[in-house]
């Protein structure tokens, strides 16, 4: 299994959206995928169901490791798809929590979801690089950082690679996926200059090519808790998250089932 964190130093830059169309992009491709929430604010769980804010989440197995690993898998329409929530206890050490006062429940997490056979776990992490979010960085394989096209966004890339960087201190494992670019606006002068002013501040190997684009369907999709795919107008979009899951495939080594068997 890969576990991938989808993380950010700025909030609101697309994590969720990402995490959401990726994981539905994997598991369209056959990888068995887990998408899980690990923000305490719950958008991918807020996403689900109305019921599914009373589910048992990721915080609660934080809170409590004996909890049946069962009572926090939720099927979705796809059969190699299914989610986790954040769960009841969301105020579990989030916040100003050390480094590390998680790490071994996370890891523990993340193998029992291995030996469940999944090949892909997503985890939408909370904006910030400390507490929890740091400890699921350095527990997964690898991690993704979406950053919006906007100037001043922008400008906090380096300082969260540098971030990245010494976590991968404590986890010399990670593999850094890269920058994926989103709410570009091809139409906008600032927005195109921010993608081109991105790529002249990275090595090549740090951006990643495909560029989400501002699409005001994503926030339709959002929210109704949709991956944008399964809605009739937002067919597009799938070869923007199939193009995007290739490059990660290719930087992790991974071919898809699809692929292999077609
Ligand atoms: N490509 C896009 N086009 C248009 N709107 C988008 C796009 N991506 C995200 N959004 C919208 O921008 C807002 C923030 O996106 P999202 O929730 O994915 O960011 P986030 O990084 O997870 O935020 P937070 O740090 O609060 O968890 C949402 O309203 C979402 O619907
Ligand atoms: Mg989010």
């Amino acid at each position: 299994m890969i576990s991938i964190a989808v993380s950010s130093q700025k909030g609101g830059v697309g994590k969720t959206t990402v995490s959401i169309n990726l994981a539905h992009a994997f598991a369209r491709a056959g990888f068995r995928t887990l998408l899980v929430d690990a923000d305490p604010q719950g958008s991918v769980g807020l996403s689900l169901t109305r019921q599914s804010r009373l589910l048992s989440g990721f915080y609660d197995y934080l809170a409590d490791p004996g909890i049946p690993f069962e009572r926090l898998l939720v099927p979705t329409r796809l059969d190699t798809f299914s989610l986790v929530a954040s769960g009841q206890a969301g105020d579990y050490e989030v916040g100003g929590a050390p480094t590390g006062a998680s790490l071994s429940r996370v890891r523990s997490f993340l193998r029992t979801v291995e030996a469940r056979d999944f090949d892909i776990c997503l985890i939408d992490t909370p904006a910030g690089l400390f507490g929890l979010t740091a400890d699921v960085i350095c527990s997964s394989d690898a991690v993704l950082v979406p950053q919006q096209a906007e100037p001043l966004g922008i400008r906090s890339v380096p300082k969260m690679l540098e971030g990245l960087n010494r976590l991968r201190v404590i986890h010399p494992g990670l593999a850094v996926l890269g920058v994926v670019l989103t709410m570009v606006q091809q139409n906008m002068e600032e927005s195109r200059e921010s993608v081109i002013a991105l790529r002249n501040l990275l090595p090549e190997e740090l951006l990643l090519r495909t560029l989400v684009p501002r699409d005001p369907l994503f926030v339709k999709a959002s929210a109704r808790g949709l991956p944008i795919g399964v809605m009739e107008e937002g067919t597009g979009a799938l070869a923007v998250f199939d193009s995007l899951r290739s490059e990660i495939e290719a930087k992790l080594n991974i071919t898809s089932k699809a692929a292999q068997v077609g």
